[in-house]
C-alpha cells in the first residue's frame, strides 16, 4: 500500500511518471525510483540530473516530512526511506480496511480447471490444475469478480469406449461394474491396446457409436460417469476445491452442430486430407501453427472440436469477460488453436487465457513416482505424503483426521504453488513435510504460534506512533506491502506472489518474536502495538492461505 501512496502522491506533484517500488538494498532505504534511466534517455538529459530533480520536487511537497525521513539520489537512483508514523498509519488502513486495502475489480470469468478423466485414475498433473486452478478461482473473488469454476470432465473418450469394450468381453452385469473393477479394468485395456490394434480399432468403434448417440454404449457410459464422478469428487473434497459446473465434453455434444454451421457459413472449415479443418495461422507466427482439425476422416469429433462448443455454450449462458484454461503446458499449442478458431468464428470475444503449468518430478528428477515405483495416482500421493508426515514425529499419530488433511493438503499445495506455474518443480515430500524451510507446515506452525500469544489478550484497536526496534518496523513494513503482491498474483494469474510474500512476512513474524516478548510487559503502549501488530499479522496470513487453499490445523 505504501508504493501505491507514494505513486500517487508523487505522480501528481512531479512533471515526469515515476514508480517507486520496494528497495533491493534495505539495509540502505526502504523504497526507490529507478527511472532516472529511462527518463534520461525519453529527455536527452544525464540521469544524475533528472534524479536530482525528482528529489527537489519531492522534497517541496507539503508536508513531506511527515512521510518522508531521508531521500537522497545514489548512482542515479532515488533512495527513500519512511517516517516511522507513515508507517503506522499505513498499517491502520491495511487493518481496518475491507480486504486490506486490496481494490475491487469486476469481471466475469468462467474458469476451466480439474479436467479430470472418467474412469481413468486421477493422477499427479490433475492435481496441478486442482490445486492451481482452485488458488487463482480464490484469487479472482477475493479481488471481487464473479468466477464461473467449471471442471469440464473428460467423460465421452476413448478411454470409455475401451472400459465398455471390456464390460462387454466380461459379461459384466451392471451391479458388477464397481470402481475396484473401473480401476482394473482401464489400465488392462489400455495396455492392450498398445499391442493389439484390432482391439483398439473396435475400442475407437465403440466410442464413435458412444458419440454418435449409440443408447446401450451411452447407458453404459452414464454407470461408468456416475462411479467415477463420485470417487472424483471425493478427491476434490479432501482436496478442499470445488466447482459450480461439472459440465463435460460429453454436455459439449449437444452444441457441436450449432458451432459446426456457424464455421461453414462463415466458410471457415474446409476439407483436408478427409478431415474438416479451420486455418488459424497468423502472419506475424513465429512458428507454425496447424490448422485445428473440427472431424476426422472417419467422421468423430476430436478434443479441440468439444471445447470450442464448450466455448459457444459458455458464451450463451454467460457472456463472460475472460476465459481462463489451466492445464499442462503441453496443451498450449491445443488451446492457441482453440481460441483463435472460436474469435474467427465470432462465437465469442471474451479474452482467453491459457495457464500452463508444468510437470511434477521426483527427488530424481524424472516424473514423481510413489515408493511402490509408479506413476501414482494422486489418491497414492495424497496417502503417502499423510504416512511421511506421520512418521516425522511420535506425537503426529494422534492428531486427529481433520487436522491430518489440513497438513496434508498444505504440503501439496505449498510445495506446488511456491513456483512459477510453467515450470517443472520437484516434489521432495521430506522436504516439504518438515515444519522449517519454505513448506506449508512451516506456515501453519507459525499461525499457530502466534495465535497462541494473543490467545488470552484482548486485542487493542489503536495503535501508537512509536516503533521499538529494526525487527519491529521490518514486520510493519512487510504489512504495508500486501496489497502490492495480491496484486502482482491476481494481475499474472500467479500464486507464487502470494506465497512468497506469506512467507517473507511468516520469517519477519518469526524474527519478532523471537526478540520482541510481549509476556510480562510493564509498558503498556508498547505491549498493546505489538498485540495490534501481530494480531494484524495473523489474520493477513490466515486469509492469504486460505487463497492459496490452506487452512489452519487445531494443533500441531
Ligand atoms: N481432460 C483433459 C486432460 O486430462 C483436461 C481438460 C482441460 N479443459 C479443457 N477445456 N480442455 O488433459
Amino acid at each position: 500500500m505504501i508504493t501505491k501512496e507514494l505513486n500517487k502522491l508523487f505522480n501528481n506533484e512531479l512533471d515526469v511518471n515515476v514508480t517507486v517500488i520496494q528497495s533491493n538494498r534495505p539495509d540502505l532505504c526502504d523504497f526507490q525510483i529507478d527511472e532516472a534511466f529511462r527518463l534520461a534517455k525519453e529527455l536527452h538529459k544525464s540521469p544524475f540530473e533528472i534524479a536530482n530533480n525528482i528529489v527537489d520536487k519531492i522534497k517541496n511537497i507539503d508536508n513531506i516530512d511527515s512521510i518522508i525521513s531521508k531521500i537522497e539520489v545514489v548512482n542515479g537512483f532515488v533512495n527513500i526511506s519512511v517516517t516511522d508514523s507513515f508507517i503506522n498509519k499505513v498499517v491502520k488502513e491495511v487493518a481496518t480496511t475491507s480486504k486490506y486495502g486490496v481494490e475491487e475489480d469486476n469481471k466475469k470469468v468462467v474458469m476451466d480447471y480439474g479436467g479430470p478423466n472418467v474412469a481413468k485414475p486421477l493422477h499427479v498433473g490433475h492435481l496441478r490444475s486442482a490445486i492451481i486452478g482452485e488458488s487463482i478461482k480464490r484469487i479472482l473473488k477475493y479481488k471481487g469478480n464473479d468466477v464461473i469454476a467449471d471442471v469440464h470432465l473428460g467423460d465421452y473418450g476413448l478411454q470409455i469406449g475401451e472400459v465398455i469394450y471390456a464390460i462387454q468381453h466380461d459379461g459384466k452385469a451392471d451391479d458388477e461394474i464397481t470402481l475396484e473393477y473401473l480401476n482394473e479394468a482401464y489400465p488392462r485395456m489400455s495396455g492392450i491396446c498398445k499391442e493389439n490394434e484390432d482391439i483398439k480399432k473396435e475400442c475407437e468403434e465403440i466410442t464413435k457409436k458412444m458419440q454418435e448417440g449409440d443408447p446401450e454404449y451411452n447407458r453404459l457410459c452414464d454407470i461408468i460417469c456416475n462411479i467415477s464422478i463420485k470417487d472424483i469428487k471425493g478427491i476434490y473434497d479432501d482436496l478442499d476445491v470445488s466447482f459450480d459446473l461439472w459440465e463435460s465434453e460429453r454436455s459439449a455434444y449437444n452444441y457441436i452442430k450449432d458451432v459446426e454451421d456457424i464455421l461453414k457459413n462463415k466458410g471457415l472449415l474446409y476439407e483436408s486430407q478427409g478431415a474438416m479443418v479451420v486455418d488459424v495461422a497468423e502472419e506475424t507466427d513465429s512458428k507454425e501453427i496447424p490448422p485445428m482439425i473440427f472431424q476426422k476422416s472417419n467422421g468423430a469429433y476430436l478434443y479441440g472440436t468439444t471445447d470450442m462448443a464448450t466455448i459457444y455454450d459458455r458464451e450463451n449462458k454467460y457472456q463472460p469477460d475472460n476465459m481462463l484454461y489451466i492445464t499442462d503446458d503441453r496443451q498450449s499449442m491445443h488451446f492457441t488453436q482453440v481460441f483463435r478458431a472460436s474469435h474467427k468464428a465470432g462465437i465469442t470475444d471474451a479474452v482467453f487465457e491459457h495457464k500452463g503449468f508444468g510437470t511434477v518430478n521426483g527427488t530424481d528428477g524424472k516424473p514423481f513416482k510413489t515408493r511402490a515405483g509408479n506413476a501414482p495416482s494422486l489418491r497414492d500421493l495424497l496417502n503417502e505424503t499423510k504416512d511421511i508426515f506421520i512418521s516425522k514425529k511420535e506425537e503426529n499419530k494422534d492428531m486427529s483426521e481433520e487436522d491430518l488433511n489440513k497438513i496434508v493438503n498444505s504440503i501439496v499445495k505449498f510445495a506446488d504453488l511456491q513456483n512459477n506455474l510453467t515450470n517443472d518443480y520437484i516434489f521432495d515430500i521430506n522436504k516439504f513435510s518438515n515444519t522449517s524451510g519454505k513448506t506449508g507446515p512451516y506456515m501453519q506452525y507459525t499461525v499457530l504460534r502466534l495465535k497462541k500469544i494473543l490467545d488470552n489478550e484482548s486485542i487493542p484497536t489503536e495503535l501508537s506512533d512509536n516503533i521499538y526496534n529494526e525487527v519491529d518496523r521490518n514486520l510493519r513494513l512487510k504489512i504495508t506491502n500486501l496489497c502490492e503482491a495480491f496484486d502482482k498474483a491476481y494481475e499474472n494469474r500467479m500464486p507464487s506472489y502470494i506465497v512468497d510474500y506469506i512467507y517473507d512476512l511468516a520469517n519477519e513474524a518469526n524474527n519478532f518474536y523471537q526478540t520482541n516478548h510481549i509476556a510480562g510487559l510493564d509498558d503498556e503502549t508498547k505491549k498493546n502495538d505489538w498485540l495490534y501488530v501481530l494480531n494484524i499479522t495473523v489474520n493477513i496470513l490466515t486469509d492469504m492461505l486460505k487463497l492459496i487453499g490452506i487452512d489452519i490445523p487445531s494443533y500441531m
